[in-house]
């Protein structure tokens, strides 16, 4: 479904731990706008399924598990895991599952929470699929390692007990299943922005998408 809408859309994609989260929550915060982070939708699922002792690949129970979303099931603490990223990786390769969160997030985008006047998507087809006519589209890369790296530090710092190696391997089999999969992969649109952050500190990357997004917007 679509929505009619004067919101201005900003799409922000890419692998992860590429910088995403925290580019569109300061976007976000600098135009006044709304921000979801749509992977903590196919998270919650992946979290769903693993409590109710089912398979994150089985593509019956998984679209179940996403039609009956809560806003509750959002809150979950265990969503940011490592087990529940590889879970939400699964299901967010199952077309029922995609479709099931299509609406939301396009609704969200067209009339974003607390009547504000645009709104910034975060996760990996939202420039290709939920919002093809965003009015940014920005397509968020580092190198691996440093991905990594960014990832490692921000487990440690939860006292989650992980090895580099293991975090490495992980995100690479993530970001392959996510690019692998035929429904909604993850790849830049053809008229995104590329911005790679692995030699970029936090404020000089923020600074790097407010100048492509003034001058995406700049009448
Ligand atoms: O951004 P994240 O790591 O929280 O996302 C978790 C998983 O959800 C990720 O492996 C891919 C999937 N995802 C997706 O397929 N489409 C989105 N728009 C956002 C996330």
């Amino acid at each position: 479904m679509t929505f009619p809408s004067s919101s201005v859309v900003i799409a922000v994609d890419g692998p992860v731990a590429a910088g995403k989260g925290t580019l569109a929550r300061r976007l976000a915060d600098k135009y006044g706008y709304a921000y979801l982070d749509t992977g903590s939708l196919y998270r919650a699922v992946g979290a769903k399924v693993l409590r109710a002792g089912g398979d994150p690949a089985d593509p019956d129970f998984a679209a179940k598990m996403a039609e009956s979303l809560e806003e509750s099931d959002l809150a979950a603490k265990d969503l940011r895991s490592e087990a529940v990223g590889l879970a939400a990786s699964k299901v967010a390769a199952i077309p029922g599952v995609r479709a099931a969160l299509l609406d939301y997030q396009r609704r969200f985008a067209a009339l974003p929470p607390g009547g504000k006047p645009g709104a910034v998507l975060d996760g990996r087809d939202i420039g290709t699929v939920v919002c093809p006519d965003a009015a940014v589209k920005l397509f968020v890369t580092a190198r691996d390692e440093v991905r990594a790296e960014r990832r490692y530090k921000e487990l440690i710092d939860k006292g989650e007990t992980v090895t580099f190696e293991r975090v490495l391997a992980d995100l690479r089999r993530r970001d392959e299943q996510d690019r692998a999969r035929s429904a909604a992969p993850l790849r830049a649109a053809d008229d995104a922005h590329l911005l790679d952050t692995s030699d970029l500190a936090i404020e000089a990357a923020v600074a790097a998408a407010v100048e492509i997004v003034a001058n995406t917007l700049k009448p």
